[in-house]
């Protein structure tokens, strides 16, 4: 009790970031963090190798997981808010190493999901310019261990949303706004389209490979719901966080999860699943159906999308860093906030340079579903949190009340677990290596430099 009243005092007492977002920019925050790879890259795959037509379904099992979750997540943020999202939450319900772990996962989702997404944006942009004649050297597209020099698209673009990000949240949050307009009129348009091509027989069979194949589908799409928490790092900077957070989580999921579930029947119904394992399925399957202007609409729709996605992430990235670092749980180097632009860009700066050599020199979009376990052992913990802190602290004020508690968070843990086990054991034995690092880091450094502990053990006069 005495940690959550600590925690929240402390996190609006430091705060010097800018309050200016509102519901709608913070539901347009998080449709630019979902729709992206996941829908316009990897449905493609997943559908093709996995399940089938029945990729909807998959999308459905997903929705579900993520449903229950962001339910809880608005609870979370409407009663404690901080910019730290799950890892303060967890924080003030489940003390401090559990708070630790979830930043931790929450460092690898936004920090690997960033770079990976940049390389699959590399890839739509060099399609791009090769059609319109200015092609790069293939040297400068692919990273070291695939043969070239660097991914320079992808060092780029992170380079570029660095800058943005530094100059002030106002900026950014009107670019996306823009961006996020450009991605639902290409998805619109696709949508249109597609259904003056739709055939019955493309979705027989239906399940080619089982419900297996629609759990191992689900696994992998996951990814294209990643970012909904990412809203959540705005409490800070949102104008009414208790009312809007809330609206902006769960408003930006239901718009998300209705966009995949349609998309996805439509694409499977205009060409036959198993010729969709391509880099580009959804503007592929427009070019084969005769839509060669509707397919570079398409084109351009991702490219937005993608830079949405690492725009929001990459936001989220350094607000769970900056939250941490206040906490003295990371080098309190990096809590500086600058006073020009109210942006911390001593955090922007290095995580950007970090995930840009990422980016460019390393194949790391092999290991997106190291992002998907990341993400669901951290929402695991954040459905748990409010079964705790309802709990532990019954009389907070809670201002969004997770329904028909503890059976919804109960059944996001169900859903998160389920999909965890549905991935490979190459991914829990790399995720396992994430935590050993993080124990590693946070035995030696974080736990000596934590300054709420020392805060406790150490009354301030005005603690009494
Ligand atoms: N949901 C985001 C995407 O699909 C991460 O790109």
């Amino acid at each position: 009790m005495e940690l959550l009243r600590k925690k929240t005092v402390r996190g609006h007492g430091c705060s010097r970031l800018k309050r200016c977002l509102s519901a709608t920019d913070l539901t347009l925050m998080g449709i630019g963090a979902i729709i992206g790879a996941g829908i316009f890259v990897l449905t493609g795959v997943a559908a093709a190798t996995k399940a089938g037509p029945a990729i909807m379904l998959s999308f459905v099992l997903s929705g579900f997981a993520c449903a229950f979750t962001a339910l809880s997540y608005a609870e979370l943020a409407a009663a404690i808010g901080g910019c730290g999202s799950a890892y303060g939450y967890a924080y003030a319900g489940l003390g401090e190493i559990v708070a630790w772990i979830i930043g931790w996962d929450l460092i690898l989702e936004y920090g690997v999901a960033t770079p990976t997404v940049a390389i699959g944006w590399s890839g739509y942009v060099n399609n791009a310019l090769t059609a319109l004649g200015f092609g790069l050297p293939q040297l400068l597209t692919m990273s070291p261990a695939e043969g070239c020099f660097v991914n320079l698209p992808a060092v780029l673009i992170i380079l570029f949303l660095s800058a943005l990000l530094s100059i002030g949240v106002q900026m950014s949050v009107r670019f996306n706004a823009v961006m996020v307009a450009v991605k639902i009129l290409a998805i619109l348009l696709f949508i249109i389209v597609a259904a003056g091509s739709f055939k019955l027989e493309n979705w027989t069979p239906f399940m080619p490979f089982g419900w297996h194949g629609v759990a191992a589908g689900a696994a992998i799409i996951f990814f294209a719901y990643i970012g909904f928490d990412a809203v959540s790092t705005a409490a800070e900077e949102a104008v009414n966080p208790q009312r809007d957070l809330p609206i902006g989580i769960v408003a930006s999921l239901a718009v998300c999860t209705i966009v995949y579930i349609v998309v996805s029947g439509m694409l499977t119904g205009i060409v036959p699943y198993a010729t969709l394992n391509v880099p580009s399925p959804v503007a592929d399957a427009m070019l084969r159906i005769g839509h060669r202007w509707a397919s570079a609409v398409i084109a351009a729709g991702a490219i937005a999308g993608l830079t949405t996605v690492m725009l929001v992430l990459y936001y989220a990235l350094t607000r769970i860093f900056l939250a941490m670092s206040r906490d003295g749980l990371l080098p309190p180097v990096f809590a500086q906030v600058n006073e020009t632009t109210r942006t911390p860009v001593r955090i922007i700066l290095t995580s950007g340079f970090i995930m840009a050599a990422i980016a460019g020199f390393t194949p790391i979009s092999h290991v997106t579903e190291l992002v998907n376990i990341g993400t669901l052992a951290a929402f695991v913990l954040v459905c748990a949190g409010v079964i705790v802190l309802r709990y532990k602290q019954p009389d907070l004020p809670r201002p969004f009340k997770t329904p028909c508690s503890p059976l919804i968070p109960l059944l996001g843990m169900a859903f998160c677990i389920y999909l965890m086990i549905s991935l490979p054991s190459i991914t829990w034995l790399r995720f396992l290596l994430w935590l050993i690092i993080g124990m590693i880091v946070y035995f030696s450094y974080s736990r000596h430099h934590s300054l709420l502990a020392a805060s406790i053990q150490q009354p301030t006069l005005k603690d009494g």
